[in-house]
């Protein structure tokens, strides 16, 4: 292993937090979380051993995406509070040893930015070359989707993350611009050389902050095929493969976007600590996946979807761990996750609300190699909240998950059993409604020895001393169908996906931890049930 890239990384053999700010604390009694809330999170994040927090969008935003259709990247949204909160929260984190990590959105702007309002105020404006703009097409075109009032088709079949066209027609200037998300999401265009200095400034305006890295949106959607070349079908394959009938190979996946982590890697390097990179790279090929570390030169760390839609079963998880680690260069760590903001929480998905599963994903998440990270509420195994039609708020919802959304998986977060949750001010109506969090809290499981939240941060504390800021060497270990046996670093894993109890397989050293409260100890390892011993 690479000497310089183990052991002097702070996200080697870390835990990450994903705090959605929204949804998190709310200190000025307009229904929506904020800075100061995050800030006034801390002590708790401190108590439960997290080494980093990542924030959803901070950015100032008309919100039609949440956050991901930012309006100025170098400043702080005024609804989550200002660039002062911003410093303290950096320095009271960093007091507590928790890094802060920020979501950069370099794929598109919000059409509200003021780029791309000169971009589409003519032709010839400075800014028009940072955008995709292409003419309509007019004669026969296979993939465009109907013609438009004024004449002239969309260029090509691409479509959008609703479904629609990714095309929509600037009407003053008669050209088309692209948008691989909203409308009000316009794709930048990566060609245009101004656009990588912008970023290269946004990027050390934060480093200079103090910030500790940046989790990059959209990692692998930057550059676009020049030539608008329609994307092929997509004969079966998953959602990481692609949507609406199509393998969007044309308008994202594009070797050039490599270049740009190089350069962004030089820059995140240079700094000390160096700052993390880390890409949302939503595919569902691990070869590729891999190749967005480089030679270690790109990016740090790669969220590893095929792993968070693997289904909950030994066979499929280890199967994915086993490929994650084969493809991944020498040096590279790994990212576990099973919960964020656009995807359903693994207690509703992987656990089907079975307390005993969710506790055994906990198990996983913490003892698997590299760095993980959880969702806000994974520690308490909060559940999806159905929100009722007429609450929801992702304006995405048409092409996600079946048409539901992702509000499911963005209510507030459940501090205690009182009517606002301990999220908000009495009386105060939430921005999503709250889940079941009398039964469910964050202060009941607190005070409850055999709570998950008191799992979870055991698994943390354990986590911490066995990994002590490395790579952990994983092994997998051999085990009967069902259960998932392995080795990382000095800890042994014995994972039962099944529903009856099996014998533990050979030897294990000294039991560190069980899921099960209460469990007896003796040689069989309950139904899903996780147990982590020292090596024999
Ligand atoms: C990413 C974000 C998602 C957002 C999309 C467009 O997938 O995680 O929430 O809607 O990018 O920015």
């Amino acid at each position: 292993m690479d000497a310089k890239a183990n052991g002097t990384r702070w996200w080697h053999g870390a835990t990450l937090y994903q705090v959605y700010v929204r949804s998190w604390r709310d200190t000025d009694a307009d229904g929506y979380g904020d800075l100061p809330g995050v800030i006034a999170g801390l002590d708790y994040l401190q108590w439960l051993g997290i080494d980093g927090i990542w924030l959803s969008p901070t950015m100032p935003s008309p919100d039609q995406d949440w956050g991901y259709d930012v309006s100025d990247y170098l400043a702080v949204h005024p609804e989550l509070g200002t660039l002062a909160d911003m410093d303290k929260l950096i320095a009271e984190a960093g007091q507590r040893g928790i890094k802060v990590v920020l979501d950069l959105v370099p794929n598109h702007t919000s059409s509200a930015h003021a780029w791309f309002a000169d971009a589409r105020s003519g032709r010839d404006s400075v800014h028009r070359g940072y955008y995709v703009w292409a003419d309509p097409v007019t004669g026969e075109s296979e993939g465009g989707m109907g013609r438009r009032a004024g004449g002239g088709a969309p260029p090509n079949n691409w479509r959008d993350a609703t479904g629609a066209s990714a095309w929509t027609v600037d009407d003053a200037s008669g050209q088309y611009y692209l948008h691989n998300f909203l409308p009000g999401q316009p794709d930048l265009n990566w060609w245009d050389p101004r656009v990588h200095e912008e970023f290269r400034e946004i990027i050390r305006f934060w480093f200079d902050r103090g910030i500790a890295g940046f989790r990059i949106d959209v990692a692998h959607g930057l550059y676009k095929d020049a030539q608008f070349r329609d994307n092929p079908p997509l004969a079966g394959g998953t959602r990481l493969d692609g949507g609406f009938g199509l393998r969007p190979v044309y308008s994202s996946h594009q070797q050039e976007t490599h270049a740009v982590y190089r350069e962004w890697r030089k820059i995140a390097d240079s700094y000390t600590p160096q700052r993390l990179l880390l890409g949302e790279t939503w595919m569902g090929d691990l070869g590729k996946l891999a190749s967005y570390y480089g030679q270690n030169d790109e990016l740090d760390l790669a969220f590893n979807f095929p792993f968070v839609f693997a289904e909950f079963d030994a066979g499929a998880l280890a199967g994915v761990v086993d490929r994650t680690l084969a493809a991944l260069p020498a040096g590279a760590s790994p990212v576990w996750m099973a919960s964020n903001h656009d995807i359903s929480r693994f207690p509703t998905r992987w656990a089907g609300g079975d307390e005993r599963k969710a506790r055994l994903a906990l198990l996983i998440l913490a003892t698997l190699p590299g760095t993980t990270t959880f969702y806000y509420g994974d520690e308490i195994a909060m559940t999806d909240v159905a929100v009722p039609k007429e609450l929801r708020k992702d304006p995405m919802t048409p092409g996600v998950a079946g048409g539901v959304g992702r509000d499911a998986e963005r209510t507030p977060m459940q501090w205690d059993a009182s009517p606002s949750a301990g999220f908000t001010a009495g009386g105060v109506t939430p921005w999503l409604p709250f889940g079941d969090n009398a039964a469910r809290n964050v202060a009941a499981q607190r005070e409850d020895p055999g709570s998950t939240l008191r799992l979870f941060r055991d698994l943390l504390a354990l986590r911490r001393t066995a990994f002590a800021g490395q790579v952990a060497a994983y092994e997998r270990l051999p085990a009967p169908p069902g259960v998932w046996s392995y080795r990382s670093g000095p800890l042994q894993v014995t994972a039962n996906f099944t529903d009856h109890p099996m014998p533990l397989p050979g030897r294990v050293g000294e039991v560190l931890l069980r899921t099960s409260p209460g469990a007896e100890p003796g040689a069989a390892v309950g139904p899903w049930e996780g147990l982590v011993s020292k090596m024999p």
